[in-house]
């Protein structure tokens, strides 16, 4: 069978540590190069004993030399699960070695470098200058079952709360049948905030414990208000507020909306139903979506509820599969005109 080449930046991090165990199952991307700038030269076992056995010997690599051990000419798939404000830099270094080298690569990126595809968007949004604005036209940013095609070479996925809160939003918006306002609470697991723990991250203030987070002014929220915009033409706006679980992975958004038709009620779940149809990872159910029975895999339970003249719908997902590493091969898998599942589809463990 054929194999491409995956490297996978920012290896060390919880993204780049799901990237390395789900391609480590992959029919056909092989790991070439886990790379990071803090740890190269240690063994992948050191930084994640889970992984020692699927990489036994293997070591990160280093951002400058890496390129050096990939064969020339060849295909390569190129992950990113660097930080904000870092993805692009190293990208772009990347893509400079990968020319250098004649490489035919395709980029997929878990950052929101790449998310805005103007400039202006991300710098308001984040506070700080974009490191690669003239890199922005060669990405799109969507979530695979939102966008049909491959609008250019590399695409920029969106953020874990983002996923659920599109998931949930797109069909319903979709309908045209609500307020334009749509209200959105999600609840995120610590993993969601990286390895390095923070005064309001770190796991005593998690464990045992629930709170919300910067209520209606989530950076977050021009993305999905965007993304609803383009996969539906309709302006949403979303007011959403974030909570912090106590749980290391997963995300439980819920959406609710005031009917402006109830005439056309029963339209509301068949819209999901149409929507989701092809998705192989997307599941409208009947009952509520628990985060037990999608942690830890790349599916995405929803559940729709009407009554009367207000919608409710429930997303689940995992931040690191769904929402990040498992979301990113899944694009990969489309760039590289792969089946869209190509190794994501391992069920969730459900007792985690
Ligand atoms: N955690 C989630 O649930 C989630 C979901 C969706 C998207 N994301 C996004 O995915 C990315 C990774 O998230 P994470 O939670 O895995 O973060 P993390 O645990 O903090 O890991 C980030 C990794 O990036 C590397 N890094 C740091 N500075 C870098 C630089 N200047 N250049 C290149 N690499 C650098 C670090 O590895 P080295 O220092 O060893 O190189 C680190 O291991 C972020 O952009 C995040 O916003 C995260």
């Amino acid at each position: 069978m054929k194999r491409i080449d995956a490297v996978v930046l920012g290896a060390t991090g919880y993204v780049g540590g799901e990237l390395l165990r789900l391609l480590h199952a992959h029919p056909v991307f092989r790991l070439a190069a886990a790379v990071s700038g803090s740890r190269s030269g240690e063994a992948i076992g050191n930084m994640f004993p889970h992984l020692a056995a699927a990489y036994p010997r293997v070591l990160f690599a280093n951002p400058c030399s890496w390129v050096d051990d990939i064969d020339r000419g060849i295909d390569l798939a190129l992950f990113s699960a660097a930080p904000h404000g870092a993805s692009a830099d190293a990208v772009a270094s990347a893509l400079e070695a990968a020319a250098k080298r004649d490489l035919n690569v395709h980029v997929v990126d878990s950052s929101a470098d790449f998310r805005f595809s103007d400039v202006g968007d991300f710098e308001r949004i984040y506070g700080i200058k974009h490191p690669k604005p003239r890199l922005l036209k060669e990405f799109f940013c969507a979530l695979p079952e939102h966008e049909p095609n491959s609008p250019a070479a590399h695409a920029g996925h969106p953020g874990c709360f983002a996923t659920a809160m599109l998931l949930a939003s797109v069909p319903l918006s979709a309908t045209g049948l609500t307020e334009s306002t749509l209200f959105v609470t999600g609840v995120t697991g610590s993993t969601g905030s990286g390895k390095n723990p923070q005064d309001g991250t770190h796991h005593p203030e998690r464990h045992s414990n629930l709170y919300a987070y910067k209520p209606l002014s989530h950076r977050h929220v021009p993305e999905v208000e965007r993304l609803i915009e383009k996969a539906t033409t309709h302006r949403i706006a979303v007011n959403f507020v974030p909570q912090s679980g106590p749980f290391a992975r997963g995300i439980y958004v819920i959406v609710q909306a005031k009917l402006i038709d109830t005439s056309h009620a029963d339209d509301i779940r068949s819209t999901f139903d149409e929507q989701y149809a092809d998705c192989e990872f997307v599941n409208v159910i009947e009952g509520i979506p628990r985060l037990k029975d999608v942690v830890a895999s790349n599916y995405a339970q929803i559940g729709v509820v009407v009554k009367d003249d207000t919608v409710v719908v429930m997303c689940a997902i995992d931040n690191l599969v769904k929402g990040a590493a498992g979301g990113a091969i899944q694009w990969m898998n489309r760039l590289w005109s792969l089946p869209e599942s190509s190794g994501l589809l391992t069920s969730p463990p459900a007792w985690t």
